[in-house]
């Protein structure tokens, strides 16, 4: 059954993302936030994007899903609530939901109200008994979770290597986040993509169809539509590459002219070759992760992978 009848109002804010476009637009390196992409057009290019040969990270996080559910399930606890950070198109939480021991409730928490309600009207259909709280929110800022009977045990999920697109003080102040909403002892499922050889993750983000170029250039679209800017796509190039020190990809557009562009009420100009920088996906290895987890009051208890070792969900505990 579905908590409330409406969807909890943490509304994610457009005038803030104004401010941040014009404020990443201005600055040295030019950015702009990777939450930008997914306007429906983007979302649906993310969908094929991860259905792409090179793209392993979808099929690699299902795989250890489906293969290690069970084991998931008995961190978590039986009568667990799932707390789902960014549950997309619910595919995840069906997985999940299935493999867990008499759940009691979930609590599926995106940003795009009509995938949030659609999810949770279907997971509540499916699963009769099980009390389901949407959240309408941006998780990356701060935001209210429902209020949930302390003695419940509780598990969060955050998947789809969704923690590589925060730098690692982002990832550790929202993980820090997480851990508060959980308490001590409770489990987060964290997807993370393992760093590889180079050749890989490079192919992984130049897919040979041009999705991912599409998705990244998608973003001017989007600029031009909501944000009332005059980018005109065909001066833009995509380029995405392996900073192994940083041990992250980085996605940018590239300008192939010198120009200037309208953005809302601001001019910016480019020089030829110069970049705005639309996201980083952060690699992990064993000790960036155990890292990360200590940096944001978490200890390791479990690490699945898939079999070509590719990908891993981290079961972390709240110290
Ligand atoms: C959503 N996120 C984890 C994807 C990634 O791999 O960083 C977004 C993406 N960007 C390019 N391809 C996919």
């Amino acid at each position: 059954m579905i908590q409330g009848a409406n969807v909890q109002r943490s509304s994610p804010h457009p005038a803030p993302l104004v401010a941040e476009v014009r404020e990443g637009l201005q600055g040295s390196p030019k950015k702009l936030p990777p939450k930008l992409f997914y306007d429906a057009e983007g979302a649906r290019l993310f969908e094929r994007i991860c259905e792409l040969p090179e793209y392993y990270l979808t099929r690699a996080e299902t795989e250890i899903l489906r293969e290690r559910g069970a084991q998931m399930a008995t961190l978590a606890g039986p009568g667990c609530t799932l707390i789902e950070y960014g549950s997309g198109s619910g595919v995840k939480s069906r997985l999940l939901l299935d493999r867990l021991q008499r759940p009691s409730g979930y609590v599926p928490i995106d940003v795009s109200r009509e995938q949030l309600v659609r999810v949770a009207a279907e997971t509540a259909a499916n699963h009769p008994g099980l009390s389901v709280h949407p959240v309408w929110a941006d998780y990356t800022r701060p935001f209210s979770l429902p209020t949930l009977p302390p003695e419940i045990p509780r598990v969060a999920a955050f998947l789809g290597s969704t923690i590589g697109n925060f730098t690692p003080l982002e990832a550790a102040d929202f993980l820090r986040r997480v851990a508060r909403g959980l308490g001590k002892g409770g489990v987060l499922l964290l997807g993370v993509d393992r760093r590889k050889d180079p050749a890989v993750l490079n192919a992984a983000y130049n897919d040979s169809q041009g999705l991912t170029a599409a998705f990244n250039l998608n973003l001017l679209t989007r600029l031009n539509r909501e944000f009332d800017a005059d980018f005109i796509e065909s001066r833009f190039r995509h380029r995405a590459f392996f900073d192994a020190e940083a041990s992250r990809i980085e996605m940018h557009l590239e300008s192939l002219v010198d120009q200037r562009v309208r953005v809302a009420d601001v001019r910016i100009s480019f020089e030829a070759g110069e970049t705005i920088w639309t996201e980083s996906s952060y690699k992990y290895d064993r000790v960036r992760l155990d890292q990360l987890a200590a940096a944001s009051g978490f200890t390791r208890s479990t690490l699945w992978a898939d079999a070509r070792d590719r990908f891993w969900i981290a079961g972390l505990t709240v110290a």
